[in-house]
């Protein structure tokens, strides 16, 4: 597995608000990493800087928030690195990142909620937050060289105050190359990011990619309240699905991760729909439809290892051939994307929703029998749903 490449992907998913898919992560991170070289970080910080510059934002939880982040001057911009702090901290693979993020809006001269100030602040969350701003000021509608003066005569206005004078006068130098800025409106930021954070690939760990996608998962699922358990219960039925048809342990693992990850595009939904409780318009339905398909290219490039996209973003395609985004038949839907499938259904029918309450087991059966016979459902899989109610509620509950 290629995690830049991991990283850089599930990364885009923080990236949607209302104006679209924008980049912040991604140019926010290209920023911090040309700093932090020349600041002369060496490779395994300038690789620790890139993995918290690429997430920094994780603890947002909705898109006014988002909004109000986009000013150069925030009020209150703690309430998000907290958040963030927590979900890092509970993250057994990316602790080490939780208190990059918690500081990443910290003033130089302080005063911090964190308590820290100057050198205190860690180095990487001084050159994510100087990053931070500066891309937040570069407008998408003007070209970009005109902007940059205007750019640093606004980030000089608080050497010292907002951020690490030193780390402006190592700005200063490298913003007096045209291709700083170029390479914010690039089409192959991308590449630009790889010659610079040295590339890391590492054979799957699972447990790894596990931690990744349960940080994914919480984010959201904090999405709604109707579904702050929902990709988290998929995971689990999921996999649990797995073990009762016989899957070897590992594999029940990589169902578990596909089930975390299935509806990581609803992070380009709005809120509101998810949460309206009467019936979608059709074009509030052509909205919600997109998930699926953001969930597929968010997840294709971040391994090759196993079909992870496939698994996780094909669950509202049917086997009749009527679901969506693809329209895949019965053949192009392998057995474990068919288990995310059946996992989706049952969890949404056991959740409340804005528009009815949660459903018995009884109705659950109903529906689900008329799933098999009219959209062409796995039978096996319906039947280990169906006949293993008092155990898939008891691990229901015991979710948090
Ligand atoms: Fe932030
Ligand atoms: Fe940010
Ligand atoms: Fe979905």
């Amino acid at each position: 597995m290629n995690i830049n490449e991991c990283f850089l992907n599930l990364s885009r998913s923080l990236d949607f608000s209302r104006q679209g898919l924008m980049r912040h992560h991604q140019r926010t991170a290209l920023i911090a990493a040309k700093i932090g070289k020349a600041a002369g970080l060496q490779e395994e910080e300038l690789f620790e800087l890139f993995q918290a510059a690429i997430i920094h934002d994780i603890g947002i939880t909705s898109w006014q928030e988002k909004a109000g982040l986009g000013t150069f001057e925030i009020d209150a911009p703690w309430q998000h690195c907290r958040r963030g702090y927590e979900l890092m901290q509970r993250n057994s693979s990316l602790n080490h990142l939780a208190g990059i993020i918690l500081s990443h809006h910290d003033h130089w001269s302080g005063a911090n909620p964190s308590g820290l100030v100057k050198h205190h602040i860690p180095l990487a969350s001084r050159i994510i937050h100087l990053a931070d701003r500066v891309e937040i000021l570069v407008g998408r509608n003007a070209n970009v060289l005109d902007q940059s003066s205007i750019i640093m005569e606004k980030i000089q206005r608080f050497r010292g105050g907002l951020f690490d004078p030193d780390l402006i006068t190592i700005l200063e130098e490298i913003v007096k190359r045209d291709s700083f800025w170029f390479d914010l409106i690039s089409p192959w930021e991308k590449e630009c990011l790889d010659t610079i954070v040295p590339l890391r690939r590492i054979p799957i760990e699972t447990d790894y990619l596990l931690d990744i996608a349960r940080l994914f998962a919480q984010v959201v699922d904090a999405k709604s309240s109707f579904t702050y358990r929902h990709s988290q219960g998929v995971a689990m039925i999921a996999k649990y699905m797995g073990g009762q048809i016989g899957l070897p342990e590992e594999e029940c693992a990589l169902l578990e991760i596909a089930g975390l990850l299935h509806d990581i595009g609803k992070l380009s939904v709005p809120t509101e729909l998810l949460e309206k409780p009467g019936k979608l318009t059709v074009s509030e339905y052509n909205i919600m439809k997109q998930h699926a398909y953001y969930t597929y290219w968010l997840l294709k490039p971040v391994t090759q290892t196993f079909p992870l996209a496939e698994w996780a973003a094909y669950h509202h395609e049917r086997p009749n051939g009527r679901g969506y985004p693809f329209g895949k038949s019965d053949e192009e839907l392998e057995p474990n994307a068919r288990i995310i499938t059946i996992a989706d259904i049952v969890v949404a029918l056991r959740e409340e929703r804005p528009y009815r309450s949660s459903l018995g087991w009884d109705q659950i059966a109903i529906i689900m029998n008329k799933l098999m016979a009219v959209e062409g459902l796995d039978k096996e899989g319906v039947s280990i749903i169906l006949d293993n109610q008092r155990e898939l509620d008891q691990k229901w509950s015991a979710l948090s």
